[in-house]
């Protein structure tokens, strides 16, 4: 398997997929509040992605039970919805939604605050953010595809904050997981050369603490060994003429 390199045609499409994906998740931030339950917050996307005339990408991707991910605090990705959960203040949710329009597919997540946190967890929220924005600047005609990994390591680890290891970002496009892996981690100028038409998902997860995680009971959850907090952020990218090109916005 190789890389895809997708037309400008195709692009247009994965960006149609992606424009849904971005609205959705901007909508679900808005009902990120102190006393909704994360099975509310699913059941919201589910409703806008239908609206949209679009498929949740996520719902039954290798058996996962809902369209997204809603990752609390310790929780580094995957977190199943519940009814259970209530989402109190100082709570930090990464909401991760991958949507699939037309038979393509856009993959977005963001961290959120829920009322106020410290300076600290500020700080992990920007620190990813920016780690993101240094990665999608390396998605360029002629550089290597761990400089994406590079920069996002060589951003967080300067503020004593840990990627983790164990989960990647990944193509996108006409599947939710494509070729190739794009960890978060290691030295600039390995992997493949980097082309116009390549769509990448580029998603910084990183921890306040130790990279090690754990996967729960559940077979998804994954939550940071130490148990201290992670964030996450993900946007789709296209390389168009030579430079990156974020799809999921809006
Ligand atoms: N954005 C994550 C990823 O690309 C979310 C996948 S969740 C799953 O891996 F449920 F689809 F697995
Ligand atoms: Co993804």
């Amino acid at each position: 398997m190789a890389i895809f390199i997708y037309s400008e045609e195709e692009i247009k499409r994965v960006e149609d997929a992606c424009r849904i994906t971005a609205a959705v998740l901007d909508e679900i931030g808005k009902h990120v509040v102190e006393g909704i339950s994360t099975f509310e917050l699913d059941r919201i996307a589910r409703d806008l992605i239908k609206k949209f005339k679009a498929i949740p990408a996520f719902l039954g991707y290798k058996g996962y039970p809902a369209a997204i991910c809603t990752s609390v605090n310790e929780v580094v990705v995957h977190g199943i919805p519940s009814k259970g959960q209530i989402l109190k203040k100082g709570d930090i949710v990464g909401i991760d939604i991958g949507v699939r329009y037309n038979g393509y597919f856009g993959d977005a997540a963001k961290t959120f605050i829920v009322g106020k946190v410290s300076n600290n967890v500020k700080k992990l929220l920007e620190v990813t953010r920016e780690a993101l924005e240094r990665g999608i600047l390396q998605c360029k005609d002629g550089n290597h595809l761990s400089d994406i990994s590079h920069a996002v390591e060589s951003h967080v680890v300067q503020y004593g904050f840990q990627p983790v290891h164990e989960f990647v970002g990944h193509g996108v496009g006409r599947n939710l997981h494509e070729e190739p892996s794009i960890p978060n981690f290691g030295k600039p100028g390995k992997g493949p050369v980097i082309k116009t038409g390549m769509i990448f998902a580029i998603e910084p997860m990183i921890n306040e603490g130790t990279y090690q995680v754990e996967i729960l009971q559940d077979g998804w959850t994954a939550v940071t060994k130490d148990r201290k907090l992670s964030a996450h952020f993900e946007h789709t990218v296209a390389v168009v003429d030579g430079n990156p090109k974020i799809l999921t916005h809006n």
